[in-house]
């Protein structure tokens, strides 16, 4: 079993920081270290306690560099990574203009499958590994993305978007149709390795009332995966909705009749929410998804975290690449920032740490895997410079306390931060060159889900 000790600063959260003087909850260990053993977190602590544990183990000295779990992204599309920074429209344009005619492209497994790679380079460039993430509606491309994952043995979660009308025919699958080919993918792959299934009808317009029910009993018969949606993110969105299911009470309840609504459903930006949706989000354990990127991007408007949150509502964050634009989650967490402050609130450095890694991992229901260094946990982890860019280095010469640090990632970081990554205890930018010769150059144990 392939064993390392990576010696480093290490940041880990217990819990959701109450405020900046909750030191209560998270350990910042400042020479510490990680045992890594067969994938998984053996040990974690001083590096005078754990190195002791590991005699003749090879150690990677990351000092000066703090060491936290891998960003989780709980929302972000596949077929997207060719229409980012597309210019000048709001949703509805913007997917008939750009997103849809693209996501035409990945009926070709070639395609899909060249696509992967660089999703995934991306990623973990930007020190993301895990994702939440709509395929395209061809089942080719959720195997060219799960595929993709198992060869780098990442803990991936997806679904083929299901949408039958109001789109290209090239994009459209019937009620039957998607059912079926999702459920021949969950047997496929939910479980298998690392990864998971999403059933993902794509949004209210885009399914018709047929397949909205067809999404649901596969829910209802696949309780254990996840179900991905959008959810208010645009006015006229919202009107086209109303329109297309006028019996609905409001968008929500499009989804809330057909049994979509429930602890394992992200709901996609969430922005312009009725009382009586916020009422049963609350009431269903369902996750609205914050994207800050995106929601700036395309005018969508302004997510009420304070608001949601009063109501005990577990909010997720993510990018929504391709209407996201970047990457990064620490670039999502500066626009998270800007965003709160034009409403008067607050994300506090602690807060959106312990969000983009434990939060999101808590919301997914996996948090006893990833999202922490704890014992036990899969490795994976990111390696963040702080002070990656001349800009932050003047700035980190005057920060103070962890707090500050944090900010200075928050505000200023992107992929230039990320000084490597790793997945189940194996690096994956320091060797990109050799990998894209020789495939990964030390594999990593199988792992489930
Ligand atoms: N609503 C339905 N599909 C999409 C999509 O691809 N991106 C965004 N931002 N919103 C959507
Ligand atoms: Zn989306």
């Amino acid at each position: 079993m392939t064993r390392k000790l990576i010696r480093a600063r290490l940041l880990t959260f217990h819990t959701e920081p109450n405020g900046p003087d909750d030191t209560q909850a998270y350990d910042y260990i400042e020479d510490g270290a990680l045992l890594v053993a067969g994938g998984r977190i053996e040990a974690m602590g001083t590096f005078s306690d754990v190195s002791p544990m590991a005699c003749d183990v090879p150690v990677i000295d990351h000092r000066p560099y703090l060491v936290m779990p891998g960003f989780i992204d709980t929302h972000i599309h596949f077929p997207q990574v060719q229409v980012i920074a597309s210019w000048g429209a709001q949703l509805l344009d913007w997917l008939n203009s750009y997103t849809f005619p693209e996501e035409t492209r990945f009926a070709d497994t070639g395609h899909a499958t060249r696509m992967a790679s660089t999703f995934y380079d991306e990623l973990v460039g930007h020190g993301t590994t895990t994702a939440v993430a709509f395929c395209s509606v061809h089942p080719q491309s959720v195997d060219a993305f799960f595929s993709e994952a198992a060869r780098r043995n990442m803990a991936m979660i997806g679904g083929k978007v299901m949408m039958d009308r109001n789109a290209p025919d090239a994009l459209l699958d019937t009620a039957q149709q998607g059912y079926d080919e999702s459920k021949a993918l969950i047997d496929r792959w939910h479980g298998t390795g690392r990864a998971r299934y999403a059933v993902t009808p794509r949004f209210a317009i885009t399914s018709t009332p047929d397949q909205m029910r067809a999404a649901g009993t596969l829910a209802a018969e696949h309780p254990d995966c996840l179900i991905q949606t959008h959810l208010s993110e645009n006015r006229d969105e919202i009107a086209y909705t109303a329109e297309l299911y006028p019996q609905a009470r409001d968008y929500l309840d499009v989804y809330e009749r057909n049994g979509l609504l429930g602890p394992n459903t992200f709901l996609g930006h969430s922005i312009h929410l009725e009382p009586r949706e916020i009422d049963a989000i609350a009431d269903n354990g369902a996750h609205p998804t914050f994207c800050p990127t995106s929601n700036l991007f395309l005018g969508s408007g302004l997510f009420d975290d304070a608001g949601l949150r009063a109501r005990g509502i577990g909010n997720a964050i993510a990018t929504d690449v391709g209407a996201g634009t970047s990457y990064s989650m620490l670039q999502t967490l500066q626009d998270a920032y800007k965003i709160l402050q034009l409403q008067g609130q607050k994300l506090h450095p602690l807060r959106a740490f312990h969000w983009i890694t434990r939060g999101n991992a808590v919301a997914l229901g996996m948090e006893d895997r990833i999202g922490t260094l704890d014992a036990g946990s899969v490795a994976d982890f990111v390696v963040l410079d702080s002070a990656a860019t001349s800009a932050m280095a003047l700035r980190m010469e005057r920060a103070q306390d962890l707090s500050e640090e944090l900010f200075v990632l928050q505000m200023m970081g992107d992929s230039r931060s990320v000084v490597e990554t790793y997945v189940a205890g194996v690096a994956q930018i320091g060797d990109r060159a050799a990998r894209a010769d020789t495939g990964l150059k030390e594999s990593g144990p199988i792992l489930a889900a």
